[in-house]
């Protein structure tokens, strides 16, 4: 299979496990290729991209930019605090004024849950969701899956621990549904308030008690808690969580393995992890943050496939 079985990317859970495997296979050959001298390929030269960000964000924007110039692509950058969406334009509206200036494909953060489905059914082009509210961050599970399937030569069978904040958390939903379809162990951890009452029905285990969980797995996905997401306090005060579902080094020395330690980013230091946690040699984040250029190229030029050349 050469092709995406979907039309845009707006969540793993439209994905099958040949399209994660054909985006890994195609982001291992960009990986090549972006760690040559000439760090970029002429694939795209005919494509316009816009990349539409409503909300804040480091590493999917510059990720996503990165990517698209390495393939070569035009592209213009949209963010919401410096548009008219201020004025009160409509998102419907400021998509199809972009899209008259030709774009062939989005890319869309935004705080809604279902903001990129929606505008997938209401505008001509292609929709990569880069993070909508707290339902999926596609791009982040697959990059987290092609760094445990790098790190650990795959991704089947492993014990995948996703620790903190599960209940406003995108990338642990689009976490889940990767690592299920690839044949993962998984299991959250979390103070109860923070762990969404559905979980148990997609497959996933839940352990309360962090120094069981790190003894479980091979592989922590440590979440920051999303303060900017809770309407409420969830826990008692930080001290109490950094107590009960930090990670300190003294911790990791404890077990009789050595487990592998990712995190999304950004990182809180001190209160999910401590710094010599982040920083120490079983830590992967910045490996993440590496593939993930690579990872955004396949997606994109395997999306890029699908539209027709006028
Ligand atoms: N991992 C992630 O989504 O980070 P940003 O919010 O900085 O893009």
């Amino acid at each position: 299979m050469n092709q995406l079985s979907v039309q845009h990317l707006l969540g793993i859970k439209h994905l099958t496990k040949a399209d994660i495997d054909l985006i890994f296979s195609t982001a291992d050959h960009f990986k090549e290729v972006i760690n040559r001298p000439i760090k970029k390929v002429p694939s795209l030269r005919d494509i316009t991209i816009a990349n539409l960000f409503f909300e804040n964000s480091t590493r999917t924007k510059l990720s996503f930019e990165l990517a698209e110039k390495r393939l070569s692509a035009d592209i213009i950058n949209f963010s919401a605090s410096q548009s008219s969406v201020k004025k009160g334009e409509t998102l419907i509206d400021t998509a199809n004024n972009i899209l008259s200036m030709k774009v062939d494909l989005i890319v869309m953060r935004h705080p809604h849950v279902g903001a990129c489905d929606f505008l997938s059914k209401h505008v001509n082009a292609k929709i990569i969701n880069a993070g909508d509210g707290t339902h999926e961050h596609p791009t982040q599970a697959l990059l987290d899956s092609y760094s445990i399937r790098e790190k650990l030569g795959s991704v089947k069978g492993k014990k995948v621990i996703i620790l903190g904040d599960i209940l406003h958390s995108r990338v642990a939903l689009s976490n889940i549904y990767a690592l299920k379809l690839q044949g993962a162990e998984v299991k959250v951890c979390g103070p109860k308030t923070l762990i969404p009452k559905y979980i148990e029905s997609l497959g996933v285990g839940v352990e309360t008690n962090i120094k069981k969980a790190l003894e479980w797995c091979d592989v922590a996905n440590v979440l920051r808690v999303q303060n900017e997401r809770m309407a409420t306090n969830y826990f008692p005060s930080t001290r109490e969580y950094t107590k009960l579902f930090g990670i300190n080094k003294k911790m990791l020395d404890s077990l009789d393995k050595e487990i592998v330690i990712m995190h999304p980013g950004p990182i809180n230091r001190g209160v999910e992890l401590t710094s010599d946690v982040a920083d120490n040699s079983q830590s992967i984040i910045l490996n993440q943050v590496e593939n993930g250029v690579a990872i955004r190229m396949a997606v994109i030029y395997l999306l890029a496939q699908q539209i027709e050349r006028k």
